[in-house]
């Protein structure tokens, strides 16, 4: 075997270490308004996809409502205007001008909590961030629980996690990474919501991000600049 293939499956074979952070991340809450009779009936109307695998236990929908249902893409549009506001880092061309990243919503979805429902823990990488609109829900209803997340000085007990209760018109947009879950729906009425997953959507034919010739055209600009040169 070459040495680059052992290489390579020796190190799938290996599992990756795991190291703990200290670091913190945003979890931005916004009150939005959305047609939400429109968003309910729309989830209805597109039904229950009972063959599509997801951590969520309950009526969950297809996964591109955004393009299918405008009350869907409305809401997408929504979730993307504050991950803008709230952006991590800003990017700057190679000549220091801004450089706007470009985000899209690759999937979102309509979900129904009846009483006894609930969300196993998951995360929503590879996506840049994920969304979550409350469409309705009451007060009692079952929170949304971020199982990493530490707040001593938020919580009585150190270590509980912090639990995002819903509210109708709440939007919460979080790091797709970060595991989460959706605690059992106790009240007798249904808990309604939708989810989403942002990406970055660069245009990776761009000749100055990805061209075929770069390497070509490198070489080429080199060699100029060497025979430029004199030697002794
Ligand atoms: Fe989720």
């Amino acid at each position: 075997m070459g040495s680059a293939l052992k290489r390579l499956s020796e190190s799938i074979k290996k599992p990756a270490s795991l190291y703990s952070f200290k670091i913190t991340f945003p979890v931005i809450e916004e009150m939005v308004t959305l047609d939400n009779d429109r968003l309910e009936n729309d989830i209805r109307d597109a039904g229950h996809a009972k063959f599509i695998y997801t951590a969520a236990e309950c009526f969950r929908t297809r996964w591109d409502m955004h393009l299918v249902y405008p009350s869907f893409a409305e809401a997408a549009e929504t979730a993307i205007d504050i991950a803008r506001r709230h952006s991590l880092s800003k990017l700057t061309t190679q000549d220091g001008e801004p450089d706007p990243i470009p985000w899209r919503v690759k999937e979102s979805w309509g979900l129904i909590y009846g009483k006894g429902e609930q969300g196993r823990i998951h995360a929503h990488w590879p996506a840049t961030w994920a969304y979550t609109y409350c469409i309705y829900a009451c007060d009692k209803c079952a929170p949304l629980i971020f199982d990493q997340m530490i707040q001593p000085e938020h919580v009585p007990s150190y270590g509980t996690p912090i639990q995002f209760k819903p509210k109708t018109g709440q939007m919460l947009i979080f790091p797709a990474w970060l595991n989460h879950h959706v605690e059992k729906q106790e009240c007798d009425h249904d808990r309604i919501k939708l989810a989403g997953n942002i990406d970055t959507n660069f245009d990776f034919d761009k000749p100055w991000q990805h061209d075929t010739h770069m390497l070509d055209k490198a070489y080429v600009d080199r060699k100029e600049w060497t025979t430029g040169l004199e030697f002794p």
